[in-house]
């Protein structure tokens, strides 16, 4: 049987595209929501991807869903943590509320997610982890303290994690999105957003795909020896 795998945010936006790449790719493919239960009903109907709901930030949450995914559908052998909120606003007008959302929705779910699947992985010697991290976690950004600090996070995460992993054929890697063509984007004011764009090299926003293609290669079986990296695709916006 084809491997597992379990996209978070897996029904819209870039996740969408990692969950049908990743089918395309011969994978199984388990995405996951928070709550908008129309995308998730539109994209199981059109691409056959069953989607499940439940909380990234909510650690028991988590475990549970896990459990009973792997109950149903076998061992999760890759999981992409791609879920992910902004609450932009700068830092003299940032809530303690809108940090702790970011951190514990974008930074925290790697964690627990990361937890549910690790012994398992551990015990068949192999697994595949990607967490989608961002060019303003690697570069920062006005309005985004909480963004970024969660982001950053991701990538320092994603290293340590992968130390501990190598052992057991288990690889640990980033995926640094540049500004790509999401619901998310599209909550930047336009004018803003010009400026972004111009700021590109490529000349253009990046699509939900050119992310997944990116998620796809790290996944494969045949990259064993690619761990503990990130893998910047931004339109050469930054480069590390
Ligand atoms: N778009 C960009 O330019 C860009 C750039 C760099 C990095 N990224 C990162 O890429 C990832 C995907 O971004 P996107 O633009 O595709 O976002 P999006 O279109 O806003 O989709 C976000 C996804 O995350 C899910 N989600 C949000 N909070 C959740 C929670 N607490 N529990 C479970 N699922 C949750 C959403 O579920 P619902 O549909 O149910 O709300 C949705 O599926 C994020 O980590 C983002 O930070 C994006």
């Amino acid at each position: 049987m084809s491997r597992l795998a379990l996209v978070t945010g897996g029904q819209r936006g870039i996740g969408a595209a990692i969950s049908e790449g990743l089918l395309a790719a011969g994978r199984r493919v388990v995405a996951s929501y928070a709550g908008n239960d129309a995308a998730a009903a539109e994209f199981t109907a059109r691409t056959g991807i069953p989607c499940v709901k439940f909380d990234v930030s909510d650690f028991d949450a988590c475990l549970a869903a896990v459990a009973k995914i792997e109950a149903e559908h076998g061992p999760i052998d890759i999981l992409v943590n791609n879920a992910g909120i902004t609450r932009d606003a700068m830092m003299r007008k940032q809530t303690r509320e809108m940090w702790d959302a970011v951190i514990d929705t974008n930074l925290g779910s790697c964690f627990n997610m990361c937890k549910a699947v690790w012994e398992g992985m551990i015990e068949r010697k192999f697994g595949r982890i990607v967490n989608i991290g961002s060019i303003n976690g690697q570069a920062g950004q006005l309005g985004q303290v909480n963004y970024a600090a969660a982001k950053s996070g991701i990538h320092g995460f994603t290293k340590a994690l992968a130390l501990e992993g190598a052992r057991y054929s288990i690889t640990v890697n980033a995926v640094a999105p540049g500004y790509v063509d999401t619901e998310m984007v599209r909550a930047v004011p336009a004018d803003v957003l010009e400026k972004i764009v111009a700021r590109i090299p490529r000349g253009r926003l990046g699509t939900a795909q050119d992310i997944a293609r990116g998620v796809v290669f790290l996944t494969a079986d045949e990259a064993d020896f690619i761990t503990g990296s990130t893998l910047s695709i931004n339109g050469g916006q930054h480069m590390y």
